[in-house]
């Protein structure tokens, strides 16, 4: 899976999706999440980013690795959705623990505090 993975990755290979998001018009905020492939987002994610129409939509990214860090996800996410407002990328280490209020104290960062 992880060798499928990097093929993908590398190829700029964008999976169909198997369902769509629907009325994303009605959203302005979107998270997005993904597991952190080969130093970017998963290519599934890929896909959603650069099907969707995201203008003038704020994105609040989040990622889970494997210990290597988030990589070039951020910027790779502001390329698929170049007319969107990125903000900061929540990071994970999918092998720790974390205490609620680390990720409120994100949450709060990217405005929406309690
Ligand atoms: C195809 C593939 C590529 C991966 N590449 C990386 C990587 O470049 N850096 C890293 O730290 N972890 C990497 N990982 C580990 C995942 O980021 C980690 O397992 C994931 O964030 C945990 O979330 P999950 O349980 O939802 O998969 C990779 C995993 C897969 C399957």
């Amino acid at each position: 899976m992880v060798k499928q993975g990097k093929q993908e990755v590398e190829s700029g290979y964008k999976p169909p999706l198997k369902a769509k998001v629907e009325n994303l018009a009605a959203y302005d905020v979107i998270f997005v999440g993904t597991p952190i492939w080969w130093y970017t987002i998963a290519s599934p994610v890929a896909t959603f980013l650069a099907e969707s129409d995201l203008a003038g939509k704020t994105i609040i990214p989040f990622c889970t690795h494997g210990g290597y860090g988030a990589g070039h996800s951020l910027e790779d996410i502001k390329k698929l959705a170049p007319k969107s407002r990125v903000l900061d990328e929540l990071v994970l280490d999918g092998s720790k623990t974390y205490a609620q209020k680390e990720i409120y104290a994100w949450l709060s960062k990217v405005g929406f505090g309690e």
